[in-house]
């Protein structure tokens, strides 16, 4: 089998960390990208199958410079896995605009310009694979989560159309729906809260942060195995447009589907009312 060539973004811990790992594992290359490469390179060592890069998906010189790195190393990229992100949490009223830019600025614009940074090189490949890790946030929304949600759906929507786009080019696309899977997402060095205090909001702000308290390093979902499963997606002729990743995952979104057919169901008189009468 071919050695892909993989490129990872927010590989420092969590998904990324274990996605670089599984990719290793499997006998391909990695780029693995972090904020801070240097503990990247202390936790692999010498491997002559990884380069550990800095990279700030905020920071589009330092985006072109670790791309350029990147093929000047392994000459090519075969799979994109945009993971980089956090979870702006807190009512909507309580999270300042300041806040929902920072989120976007990371869950979406990070994504878009890294993406676009790859792209010419895949199009010239004619292949590639892009993971754009989004959440089961990606495909409901769900209270204190609004502005996180926001962005995982602009990424999932975002995603398809690029799909579309970019199909006769040889360029797939996968959108990663994990449920909660067990790294430092809902801990203090990753999650946000509301930065306004609104006093309406103060109780349910705190439930929330304390169930995600509780269960923050006790989650199902093992990293190690979603890195598994990409592997074995990156080895698919027709890869899906959406993996969920996780039972819960599968829950969740199953139980949305079936609400939304339901509403959609309930509603359709009115909805087909509005054509112009023929
Ligand atoms: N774990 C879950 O339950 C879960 C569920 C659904 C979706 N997700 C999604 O999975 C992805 C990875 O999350 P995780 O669970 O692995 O969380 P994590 O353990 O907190 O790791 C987050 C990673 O993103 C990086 N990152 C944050 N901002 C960055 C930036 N501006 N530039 C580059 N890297 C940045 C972090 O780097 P530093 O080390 O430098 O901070 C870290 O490597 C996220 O997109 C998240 O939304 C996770």
């Amino acid at each position: 089998m071919v050695q892909k060539v993989w490129f990872i973004t927010g590989a420092s811990r969590g998904l990324g960390l274990d996605m670089a790992r599984a990719a290793l594992r499997h006998g391909d290359k990695v780029v693995a990208t972090a904020r801070n490469a240097k503990g990247l390179v202390e936790r692999f060592g010498e491997h002559k199958d990884l380069v550990a890069l800095d990279m700030d998906v905020t920071n589009q010189q330092g985006i072109t410079n670790a791309v350029t790195e990147a093929v000047k190393h392994f000459e090519r990229i075969d799979v994109l896995v945009n993971n980089a992100g956090y979870g702006q949490m807190g009512r909507f009223e309580t999270v300042s605009s300041r806040a929902i830019e920072r989120q976007f600025a990371v869950n979406v614009f990070g994504v878009m310009d890294v993406t676009r940074e790859v792209l010419p090189l895949m199009r010239k490949q004619k292949s590639g694979h892009i993971f754009n890790v989004s959440s089961i946030g990606g495909a409901r929304g769900y209270a204190g989560s609004s502005v996180y949600c926001a962005s995982k759906f602009t990424l999932e929507g975002w995603s398809e159309g690029l799909a579309d786009e970019l199909e006769s080019f040889g360029i797939k696309v996968t959108i990663v729906e994990p449920g909660f899977f067990r790294t430092d997402f809902l801990d203090a060095s990753s999650v946000s809260y509301g930065d306004i205090d609104i006093p309406v909001y103060a109780d349910s702000n705190a439930e929330h942060k304390s169930m995600f308290d509780e269960i923050s390093h006790a989650q199902a979902g093992d990293p190690a195995k979603l890195g598994d499963a990409l592997v074995t997606l990156t080895r698919e002729e027709n890869p899906p447009m959406r993996f969920a990743a996780g039972s819960d995952a599968l829950e969740f979104i199953g139980s949305d589907f079936a609400r939304r057919l339901l509403e959609l169901a309930q509603w359709s008189k009115l909805t087909c009312s509005t054509d112009i009468s023929q």
